[in-house]
Parts: structure tokens; sequence; C-alpha cells
């Protein structure tokens, strides 16, 4: 049931959105990872559309900028003032001409309406060969809404709006979605002959419905089963139920290919999040972005992951990490933060309070706690002991550090970078290293252990360490030597 390629699919995307109360226009607000705009276009691609129109007005420079990123092949068509639905649909012909073919309209604040709904009501008006089709679906609670008008034979006559309608007419339940397929000519036409008679004084696109049917040209309706995928978005409290909304769409998509969510409740998704079988998603986690899970890969709980590849049967519990690749069989956290440039080879850890900046940790590797790793390179099989600082900055510039394949760096360990720990070789617990460490070699920088005798009793007579001392035989044994450290070499 493929329909023809329409000629344009035009979104109106010019007005303010005063219930918004924001300085950010109302289309440009987000869920999903996606702005409101965004998801119509995404929407309207799915017709493969000749020409994707949007009319701006209120706050064009940012959604112009926002278009170019998102769409760039959109064209952008200025309203310069709001003066209502069709007077932004008469602007598009007054500026680009003619549009001959079908010509799809749809509000620029519905984000949850799906392409294949706009695709099924093309389909029906082409079947149907009208003139102009509206997306209508029955609701429970029409106020607001323009009103759909059937004669006694069913047939559509007109849409009415709230504010203009009758008593008799505010008991309908079928309203207009905000979303029209129409003969590209015959719109065209009839745009320059609606009027500012309303109680909004402005020109209504829906009177081109009653226009064309009073020219006894063919007007429909395709009714949308989901009334709930037709709600736009008004204030910031439809956006929060939007945003819900189609976070369980996506969800369901996940799980129904696969992927199991323990607590749908609190796991979010964006639009462009993909994942593969076998993926478990454990409470409280975000994947943001492009992030990527791989089969059998345990996120959370949690969890927030943006543009962030996770790889397969990779286990990430409570960490947030920013455009990281987490390779597959690695473990990171609980307790993590994996910043930009992160990449673990397979089996690699990142463990407990370590924070990782542009590192590259090879295969097998380990980062088990208490670690900042910033600019380096770590070989496979390396281990980082507990409490290593990577020192990759002096004030003023950044520099790199290399540990070499199966290096051991010694706990509470400092790499003053630029400095390299070579293949196999170690650093001593508590050193400051800011000299290379060649392969298989000890590097140790610290302060020498001397154990003074029974210095707790001369100097701390009387306490409970002291006795505690003497009953451990402290100070009966012959050896006064002062020096007893235990040899670092
Ligand atoms: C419109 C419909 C109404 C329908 C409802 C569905 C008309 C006259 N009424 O009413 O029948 O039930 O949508 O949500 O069309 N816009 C412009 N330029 C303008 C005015 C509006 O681009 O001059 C854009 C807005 O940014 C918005 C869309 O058109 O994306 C709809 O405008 P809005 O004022 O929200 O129309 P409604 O009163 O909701
Ligand atoms: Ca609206």
């Amino acid at each position: 049931m493929s329909a023809s390629r329409p000629a344009a699919v035009i979104v109106l995307a010019a007005g303010e959105g005063t219930r918004m109360k924001s300085r950010t226009p109302k289309v440009l607000h987000e869920l999903c990872g996606r702005s409101m705009v965004g998801h119509v276009l995404a929407a309207a691609r799915e017709l493969d559309p000749e020409r994707l129109i949007v009319v701006v007005g209120h706050g064009r420079d940012q959604v112009i900028d926002h278009l170019k990123q998102v769409e760039p092949d959109a064209i952008p068509v200025v309203q310069e003032r709001q003066g209502g639905t069709g007077h932004a649909v008469r602007m598009v012909f007054e500026q680009l001409g003619a549009l001959p073919g079908t010509v799809i309209v749809t509000n620029g604040d519905h984000p949850l309406l799906r392409g294949a709904t706009l695709a099924e009501m093309v389909h029906a008006h082409e079947d149907q060969g009208n003139a102009a089709t509206v997306l209508s679906t029955d609701i429970p609670d029409p106020t607001g809404y323009g009103r759909i008008v059937r004669d006694a034979t069913d047939a559509v006559t007109a849409i009415v709006e709230h504010r203009d309608a009758s008593a008799e007419q505010h008991a309908i339940h079928e309203i207009n979605v905000g979303m029209y397929a129409f003969d590209g000519e015959l719109l065209g036409a009839a745009l320059g002959r609606i009027t500012t008679d309303n109680a909004k004084g402005e020109e209504y696109l829906t009177d081109v419905m009653g226009i064309l049917r009073g020219d006894g040209h063919r007007v429909g309706a395709y009714k949308a089963a989901d009334w709930v995928e037709t709600q736009g978005v008004n204030d910031r409290v439809q956006l929060a139920q939007a945003r819900r909304q189609l976070n369980e769409r996506l969800l369901l998509r996940h799980m129904r290919s696969g992927v199991s969510v323990i607590d749908p409740n609190t796991t979010w998704v964006d639009a462009d999040v993909t994942m593969e079988p076998d993926a478990v998603l454990h409470p409280n986690t975000q994947l943001h972005g492009r992030t990527h899970i791989e089969a059998g890969a345990e996120v959370g709980p949690n969890v927030t992951l943006t543009d962030t590849t996770v790889g397969a049967d990779a286990q990430v519990s409570y960490a947030v990490c920013d455009s990281a690749d987490i390779g597959p069989n690695t473990s990171v956290g609980p307790f993590a933060y994996l910043r930009p440039g992160t990449r673990l080879a397979e089996g690699a850890k990142a463990g407990t309070y370590v924070e990782m900046k542009n590192a590259v940790v090879g295969e097998g590797a380990k980062v088990p706690h208490l670690t900042y790793v910033g600019d380096a390179d770590i070989g496979p099989g390396a281990n980082i002991g507990a409490g290593t600082i990577f020192a990759n900055y002096d004030g003023v510039a950044k520099h790199h550090t290399n540990v070499g394949s199966s290096a051991f760096v010694g706990s509470n360990s400092v790499l003053v970078a630029p400095v390299e720990v070579g293949d196999g070789a170690y650093t001593a617990a508590g050193s400051t290293v800011v000299k290379d460490v060649p392969p298989g070699a000890i590097g140790i920088a610290r302060g020498r252990q001397r154990n003074v005798e029974d210095w707790v009793e001369r100097r701390r007579a009387g306490t409970a360490s002291a006795a505690a001392a003497r009953r451990a035989g402290a100070g009966e044994s012959a050896a006064g030597g002062e020096d007893s450290a235990k040899g670092d070499e």
C-alpha cells in the first residue's frame, strides 16, 4: 500500500508556544534526545517527500540553526507575523511557487506522531481520490481542538475551531489532529480565499476543507486508531507526558527485539539508542544520544551513558560515561566516571571510584580502585594499584603517560606526565614517578621506612597503646637498634 512520492511535507513551526513560558522556541524543546520538530521531521522523512519545508517565525534564527544541524535538506520559509496556520501555508506558496502533487501539512508540536500514521493518511487520501484529507481521532476530552463536522451521510463537510463551534459542535469528540494531505494545486488556489472572519481573526488552514467541499471536491478524514500518538504539546506538563509516552514506545520496541528492561518506569532511552538482543538494563538506567549496547551486556543499576558503546557481555553499574568505548567482557564500576576518549579493550576493568579521560586501556588491563587516568595508554595485562594518579596537567598543558604491557603500578603511585613505565616494569607503592621506568625495572621514589624501637613505651607511657605493646612483648627483646626498615630492594 505504498503511496506515491509526495511533492512536499510542510511543517508548521512558526508559533511562539506562549504556554511553555520559555526563552527557547517551543519546537526546540527536547524529548528522548531530539527536539520536538526533530521528531516531526523524522516522521515526515519516512514519506520521502521531494521537498521538506519548515515554516519558521518566532525564534527563527535558533530554529534555522537547529534545522541546519538535524535536517540540512529542510527548506525554511519565514512567516514574518504569525497570521494563522492558513497564512503560514500561504507564505510557502508565495515564496516557493506552485506545488503540484500531494502536499502534506503537519503541525510542528506533535512529537509522538509516527511516520506510519502519516503514510496511512496519505494512502487513504489517494485511495479515495480526495482533494483534502485530514487526520482525525476520537479523543476523550476534545476541548480546544478543531472538530470534524460531518453531514447526514457521514461525509466530512468542514472543520470548526473550538472557539467558533456551536454548543452542538462542542459535543463532537472527533477532532482535527493537525495533519493533512492536500492536492497541491487545489490547496494553493484555496489559500487565497480564506478569510479572517473568526474568533481569533486569523487565517485558518482548516477553512480549506469547507472551501474545497463547497466547490464540489471530495474531502475526507482518516481516523487514527491511537489517539495517544496524536497528542500535541502546548506546555511543559504535556511535554513531560509526551516524553513518558515516547520513552515507553521506545522501550517496548527494544523489549520486543530481545532486550530485558528490568524496570521500565525508571529506564530512559533516547530515540537513536541501539541495542542487541540479550542486553539487560537494570533500574535507573539512562541511555542518551547514539549509545549502543551489545548482546549480553548488563547495564545498571544507576547508570547514565551518553554516546557510549558497551561491548558484548560487559558489566556496567553505578557509572556515568560520556563518549566512551567499553569493550566486550569488561567491567565498569560500581562508581566509575568515564569521560570522552576512554577506550577499554576486551576484558579490561575500570572499577570503583575510577575516573578516566582520553585513556586507552589494553586487553585484560585492570584499574580496580580509586584512580584517575588522564591522557594515557595502558598496555594489555597491566595492573594499576589502588590510589594511582596519572598527573597529566602541569597547570598549563596536558601531557601523556604510557604504561607498558603487563606493567604493575604499585598502590598510591603518582605518574607525572610525560612519563613512561616500560613493558613488564613495576613502580613501588607510594612512588612519585617523574622519570621513565625501563622495561623490567622497578621504579622506587619514596622515603624509606625507619622503625624506632620502644618509642611508645618512652613517649606514650600509660596509654592503651603502651599496654598493648607490652602485652605483645615490646621492650623484652635485646635488640635496641633503631633501624629495622623492610627493604625495598
Ligand atoms: C490547530 C488547528 C486545530 C487542531 C489543532 C491540533 C487551525 C486553525 N487549527 O489549532 O483544528 O485541532 O491545531 O493541535 O489550524 N503556526 C504557524 N504559524 C501561525 C500559527 C501557527 O506556523 O501563524 C504553527 C504553530 O507553530 C503550531 C501549528 O502551526 O506548530 C498549530 O498552531 P496552533 O496555534 O498551536 O494551532 P491550534 O490552535 O492548536
Ligand atoms: Ca497546538
